[in-house]
């Protein structure tokens, strides 16, 4: 029988069954039921509601059926209960008779479902930072072992100014770093305990709700049984996470599906990270790359769809909210996998040094280092800016790269320009020059890397 089944005549109908119920995902919850459940089932008992022995039979009833769970005994599939919750006390009941019927006294689903959800959000959050770190320690090691190789930097994707390799890859380090922060801010917010808020009124029954938070290791109590029973907002705070982290990992995909096409060929992914074509025997698809941009899609879609679900919701808890589950569960695995995914790429990244280094040179990198130049002659920079567009273009006419004109010829646009123009115009020279905090200098690179080693660690 449902957990409601008293006041009804007749049962429900099977369509309506399959259309409500909710065990068939949110069995993922089992864990953290049963552990809330041990909680409820102390708090209730120092309230008069459990003698010891009553709570002592309980706790280990509950303890038996996690073993079950844990030793792959159970079915869910097979079981007709509602929801985890139905299903938890059903089990209970099974192994334990009436007592087992004591266990709701004072508590409700309502509470109870988003406690569950809290607890299993908090563990999902703290494995996703350590899989978040494993990325950051790997893409320092990239970083590390390229510190030399030097590949156009892009904005518009037309050739900017050169950027050491690794200076890319410290993007990214910051990148998952705001997504680690995001986390953990997160994580401030959802430790908090929604038991003895009840349906929506808070309990009668003398919980010390402080005492239940701290022994289910939140920070405290939910202080408006309303809002407890209703907030999803911290579901949301990670489906934003989540979204925000894959958008991440679909413009380093971005990246480097462009570093590794034909076109650029400034990387070589390795074969466990890539697939063939059926027809065409030549090719080697990034389709690791592409599958990590083509999942970002349906995690912002479970973000759209829970503001939507919950827009508009009256107070306090309606069953439209059972729609967070799913979306939730999704988003953070993908971005768990794809995270997993980015590793496994990273580790496999050749990089073309040759390729790299050409590129750089090519197309008019060293434009920039020319105004600069002028600039250190005395030269404003707005008309150091329209001499060098000139030099440009007529170096793109003659199809020769900036270094490699005369004197004669720069002096054509100026005769500031001397012998000492060349050194400047060379890559390593003008990347360098960019030492700056930040900026893409050996020096900076250097320190970042091991700025973020000493708080990151090494893989
Ligand atoms: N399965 C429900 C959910 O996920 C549990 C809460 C049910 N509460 C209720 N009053 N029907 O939201």
């Amino acid at each position: 029988m449902a957990l409601w089944g008293g006041r009804f005549q007749s049962g429900s109908s099977d369509i309506f069954k399959a259309f409500n119920d909710s065990l068939p995902f949110d069995h993922v919850l089992v864990h953290q039921d049963i552990q809330g459940s041990i909680g409820w089932s102390k708090a209730i008992q120092k309230a008069g509601v459990l003698s010891i022995a009553e709570q002592q039979q309980l706790e280990q009833g509950l303890l038996d059926l996690a073993a079950k769970v844990e030793n792959g005994e159970v079915d869910f599939s097979e079981s007709s209960a509602e929801d985890i919750h139905s299903w938890v006390e059903a089990e209970l009941t099974l192994t334990l008779g009436d007592i087992a019927r004591k266990l709701h006294t004072g508590r409700s689903r309502n509470d109870q479902v988003s406690t569950d959800l809290r607890l299993w959000a908090r563990e999902q959050v703290d494995m996703l930072i350590k899989t978040l770190t494993l990325c950051v320690q790997e893409l320092l090691n990239l970083a590390d072992n390229n510190k030399q190789h030097i590949l156009p930097g892009y904005t518009h994707l037309q050739r900017a100014q050169p950027v050491r390799f690794a200076h890319w890859c410290l993007a990214y380090v910051e990148m998952l770093k705001r997504d680690i922060s995001r986390l953990e801010d997160a994580r401030v917010r959802l430790n908090q305990s929604p038991l003895g808020c009840a349906a929506l009124a808070g309990t009668t029954y003398n919980i010390n709700r402080y005492e239940l938070a701290e022994s289910l290791g939140f920070d405290g109590p939910c202080m408006n049984s309303l809002d407890a029973v209703s907030d999803r907002d911290y579901v949301l705070d990670l489906l934003f996470a989540a979204s925000t982290g894959m958008m991440h990992l679909s413009r380093f995909a971005e990246d480097l599906i462009f570093f590794n096409s034909g076109e650029a060929n400034f990387i070589t992914l390795g074969d466990q990270v890539t697939s063939g074509s059926s027809l065409m025997p030549q090719k080697k698809n990034p389709d690791a790359l592409e599958l990590m941009r083509g999942k970002t899609g349906r995690v912002f879609g479970s973000l759209q769809a829970l503001l939507v679900t919950l827009k508009g919701l009256p107070l306090a808890y309606n069953k439209d909210m059972q729609e967070d589950k799913q979306g939730l569960f999704d988003a953070l695995e993908q971005w768990s996998n794809c995270l997993v995914m980015m590793k496994e790429v990273v580790n496999s990244i050749e990089l073309n040094s040759a390729a790299c280094q050409k590129a750089a040179r090519e197309g008019y990198a060293n434009a920039t280092e020319l105004a600069d130049y002028l600039v250190s002659k005395g030269v404003p920079f707005r008309t150091a800016h329209e001499i060098t567009g000139a030099v440009v273009l007529y170096a793109i006419n003659e199809r020769l790269p900036l270094e490699s004109l005369r004197l004669d010829e720069f002096q054509q646009f100026s005769d500031l320009i001397e012998e000492d123009v060349y050194p400047i115009l060379e890559l390593e020279y003008l990347v360098d020059k960019r030492n700056i905090l930040g900026g893409t200098g050996i020096e900076p690179v250097e320190k970042v890397i091991a700025q973020n080693r000493h708080q990151f660690g090494s893989a």
